[in-house]
């Protein structure tokens, strides 16, 4: 049985200030929850998570990171950086890295294998535009896209990865993808792991991400194959945050 994940991602949003605000409310309100629970912040914040967070049940993570070792790559940060701050996650390829960044199925990869070099578990993400669903392409470009990660990862890391399925038309929008359309999308991205790896495929955190809300995580988290929530906007929001790591109970 796959435990559930609730990460938030804060995206670039917070401050000192509110970042203490929002982390205290959540860590008074949150209980012992039965799913993993992590916030993915800014890497400014990161040290402000590590002071805050340690020894909490809430687990800390970055959104980015570089697909460079080190050296003279200025304004990236390196997964070892992120990991001395006691990071267990770092969310890679988010879609909008990679419509704004340019960021390469073929980057994202590399960005993951270099997540677990350093002992960070990666959330890889994958998701379809409108565009895209709408000419029936979405499995062809998330399996592209999990096709590109997995290429760079060894066997035995598999079972460090965690995927988000991220449909982009459903990010930030408000449009949530139903249960059964990401159900079928989560089933479709096990199966690809699974033809490379059975064992690891019924092990991995396959989360859904997209306009995740108080009002729809439940029946988005009952379906089988949905294991957890990658949350922005309601992220950002204690209460909303804590109603959805309730309904991944
Ligand atoms: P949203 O963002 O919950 O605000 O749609 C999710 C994400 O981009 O990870």
């Amino acid at each position: 049985m796959r435990r559930k994940l609730i990460t938030g991602n804060w995206k670039m949003n917070g401050g000192l200030a509110s970042n203490a605000a929002l982390l205290s409310a959540v860590k008074s309100e949150l209980g012992q929850p039965s799913c993993q629970v992590a916030v993915c912040a800014p890497a400014p914040y990161l040290a402000q998570c590590q002071q805050l967070l340690s020894g909490t049940q809430v687990a800390w993570g970055a959104q980015d990171v570089s697909a460079h070792d080190a050296g003279a790559y200025t304004g990236e940060v390196s997964a070892a950086m992120v990991k001395d701050f006691d990071c267990a996650y770092v969310i890679v390829g988010h879609s909008e890295r990679r419509a704004y960044h340019g960021e390469s199925d073929e980057t994202v990869g590399r960005k993951a294998a270099r997540a677990i070099a350093a002992g960070l578990i990666p959330i890889a993400c994958v998701g379809e535009t409108l565009a895209e669903r709408e000419a029936g392409q979405t499995e062809q470009v998330v399996q592209r896209q999990l096709d590109a990660v997995l290429a760079q990862l060894a066997g035995n890391d598999l079972a460090k990865l965690v995927v988000a399925y991220e449909p982009v038309w459903a990010i930030g929008t408000g449009k949530t993808a139903t249960p059964q359309m990401a159900q079928d999308v989560h089933a479709f991205l096990r199966g690809r792991i699974a033809a490379r790896d059975a064992q690891a495929a019924s092990g991995i955190q396959i989360l859904y991400g997209g306009s995740m809300k108080p009002d729809n995580a439940a029946e988005l988290l009952a379906m089988s194959d949905i294991d957890g929530g990658l949350i922005g906007g309601a992220a950002l929001k204690a209460t909303d945050f804590l109603a959805i790591v309730r309904a991944a109970a």
